[in-house]
């Protein structure tokens, strides 16, 4: 491996690692702890909504702004998914077939050949959950009932995730990925276990217990996504790096909009 790699890696690692909400998430600390009130959860899951369903406009963005055709295709396996088609998988135990339920379908293998299914689309399983708190279909997901934070997040999504520079694109992809990995879908199902038992209600957390386990698989493929990058003949270090930076300055907005909104100090400031 490439001194050169390396050396990158490590400042890559490094800003993300030291970036304030990679650090310290307040919101999602708070959270985990599960003593909220079905004001708390539903604020979270109609901001959360808007999130998840304008972040498959910034991945159609990925998708048409790909810089090859392998790149094009992982990124429209990550877009098909999140639409509702389901995984194939090779191995046994994992389904593919009518299974569309999340606690069910499996978080890897390829979407080639995989099947449709309206009700496999993350957003349908965010509704499903939703349902039990008095949130309908209109309720969720729309730009309209996203916060200021929440919009300039999903708009953060667009511009650098979404991003025409190859670059800063895939510097926004590596901090997302990382951004994932810190923890936050593990904090939120703790807070949203202990919720579903204090209040008795019939919640279906499945959207958000499947995620948990996706990103446990993407931690191993964070590596070599920054190598394939760096070995990439748009590669340019600074644009990367800005691109991740960028984007978890986008992230931290979010949370600390979701930390205000509950009431919680929000100490770090944005870089
Ligand atoms: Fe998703």
């Amino acid at each position: 491996m490439s001194t050169r790699l390396e050396a990158f890696r490590t400042k890559a690692e490094d800003l993300v690692n030291a970036h304030p909400i990679v650090r310290a998430n307040s919101y999602c600390a708070w959270f985990a702890q599960g003593d909220l009130c079905r004001d708390d959860v539903r604020h979270l899951t109609v901001q959360f909504s808007v999130f998840s369903q304008w972040f498959i406009q910034a991945q159609l963005r990925k998708v048409l702004n790909a810089t090859s055709l392998e790149s094009y295709r992982e990124g429209k396996e990550i877009l098909m998914n999140e639409l509702g088609v389901v995984f194939r998988a090779d191995s046994p135990g994992r389904t593919a077939g009518k299974d569309v339920d999340p606690e069910l379908v499996g978080v890897e293998g390829t979407v080639e050949g995989g099947t449709y299914h309206h009700r496999a689309a993350h957003f349908e399983w965010l509704i499903r959950f939703a349902e039990p708190l008095g949130l309908g279909f209109n309720a969720l997901g729309k730009r309209r009932h996203g916060t200021p934070s929440t919009l300039h997040f999903v708009d953060e999504l667009s511009r650098i995730y979404g991003s025409e520079d190859y670059s800063t694109g895939a510097g926004a992809s590596y901090a997302v990925e990382h951004w994932a990995n810190a923890g936050f879908w593990k904090q939120l199902v703790a807070g949203l276990k202990a919720f579903k038992e204090k209040e008795g209600l019939d919640l279906s957390l499945g959207f958000w217990t499947w995620h948990d386990q996706l990103e446990q698989q993407h931690a191993d493929h964070t590596d070599e996504e920054l190598e394939e990058a760096f070995a990439h003949p748009e590669f340019d270090p600074d644009r990367f790096l800005a691109g991740a930076r960028e984007m978890l300055d986008g992230v931290q907005v979010f949370w600390e909009g979701l930390a205000r909104d509950a009431g919680l100090a929000v100490t770090a400031k944005t870089q």
